[in-house]
């Protein structure tokens, strides 16, 4: 048998052309143009087209990926109106696994896995995700939903559909931004599943369905939300030092802190960050951008060390703070921008597929006897 590896660390299980990361030098590019170059100059659609395709699209291209993905905005109306039925204090990351799967019965043909069926099933699931958590979050409210603008850019359209009212271009960006962040990241945990669930041929909504559970644990996305708990608990800048050295004393994790792959500062961190501040200052939440800050000081000098750094999580909290939502729908934001990247994986494992199937060390007893049930 071959070398255990806890956790799979290290171990090379795929092959993607979408998204390079060296976790040393802190690098991640998508399809080779660095992550900082689309936060600056792409949209989300675009980013979507260029991880989907490889390659940048034409003007002509952009326009016809963007009406077709605008098109299959509305989900089916029985989607919309299961949301009425749910508790409203159901967590939106339990509504949105759900309702993804729910889309499939909705699908005449759930099961076709040929390249082009997955690729549209793979955008419908893109484009209605929005406004299945935008609609719970308004029904929690005792709200109607909001439905969908076609003329809206996806950014602008998540925020419409969540407050009714159009962001303002700075917040649409600033949506959109994270978007770009947020949208792949090499054989992370939840595009493993995707991956090891479609590799089985089963389908696109169960590949996306256990991906979404996946992210929702705090070591995984869970860990934005983790991010924001803990800022909400630390009560003034004054208690930021006693409460993150208490923690490490503890041998406490800090939410937003930490890679399995990066052992520098994520670089999506560092554009989160510079957007935080500036988001920070236009909203009045400068006490929330300096605990942050004061945070990743104190986490540098206590385990830059042991190459601790900020990851994507960390300043994501105070972004989605900033952009106004709530709490519970960070780690949703999350999602609805990583199918794009569970998307195109399960894209790149149906192209060249073998089953996933490792092997596990067995380390119980042999030629144990059976001990009737009376004589136990
Ligand atoms: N705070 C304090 N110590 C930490 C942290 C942290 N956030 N992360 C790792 N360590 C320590 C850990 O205690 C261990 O120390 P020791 O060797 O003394 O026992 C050492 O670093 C290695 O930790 P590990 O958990 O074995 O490392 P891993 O590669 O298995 O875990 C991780 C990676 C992301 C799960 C971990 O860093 C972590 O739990 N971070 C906090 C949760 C978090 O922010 N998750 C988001 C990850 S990035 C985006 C995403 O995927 O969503």
């Amino acid at each position: 048998m071959s070398d255990y590896a806890k956790g799979l660390e290290g171990v090379v299980a795929g092959e993607t052309q979408m998204s390079y990361i060296n976790g040393q030098q802190g690098i991640l590019e998508y399809v080779g143009i660095p992550i900082g170059e689309l936060s600056s100059h792409s949209t989300f659609e675009e980013t979507v087209f260029l991880l989907w395709n490889r390659r940048l699209p034409k003007r002509a291209e952009l326009d016809a990926f963007t009406k077709d993905l605008r098109s299959r905005y509305q989900p089916p109306a029985p989607i919309i109106e299961r949301l009425r039925g749910i508790p409203r204090d159901a967590q939106p990351m339990h509504v949105l696994r759900t309702l993804v799967s729910e889309l499939a019965l909705h699908d005449p043909d759930p099961n076709a896995n040929d390249i082009p069926s997955a690729q549209s099933k793979s955008l419908t699931i893109l484009a209605q995700a929005p406004a299945i958590v935008a609609a719970f979050d308004r029904v929690r409210r005792g709200l109607d939903p909001v439905r969908p603008d076609p003329s809206l850019s996806f950014a602008e359209n998540f925020l419409t559909m969540l407050n009714d009212k159009r962001p303002t271009p700075t917040m649409a960006r600033a949506f959109d931004i994270c978007m770009i962040l947020h949208a792949d990241h090499g054989l992370n945990n939840s595009t493993f599943t995707a991956r090891v669930i479609i590799s089985t041929l089963s389908d696109v909504y169960s590949a996306m369905t256990g991906a979404i559970g996946s992210l929702r644990g705090p070591l995984h996305g869970g860990a934005n939300e983790g991010v924001m708990h803990m800022l909400n608990e630390i009560p003034s800048l004054a208690e930021v030092e006693p409460y993150i050295m208490g923690k490490i004393q503890r041998k406490e994790k800090i939410m937003g802190f930490g890679h399995r792959v990066y052992k520098a500062k994520d670089p999506r961190a560092t554009d989160l960050m510079t957007l935080a501040e500036k988001l920070a200052n236009d909203t009045g939440n400068q006490d929330l951008y300096a605990k942050s800050s004061k945070i990743e000081k104190i986490m540098e000098r206590e385990l830059a060390a042991k190459g601790i750094f900020p990851n994507v999580d960390f300043y994501s909290a105070t972004t989605y703070h900033c952009i106004g939502l709530k709490l519970d729908l960070f780690t949703p934001m999350f999602a609805l921008s990583r199918l794009a990247g569970w998307s195109g994986h399960v894209i790149e494992q149906l192209s060249d597929n073998r089953l996933f199937r490792p092997t596990v060390k067995y380390t119980g007893p042999h030629d144990a006897p059976y001990v009737p049930i009376d004589r136990r």
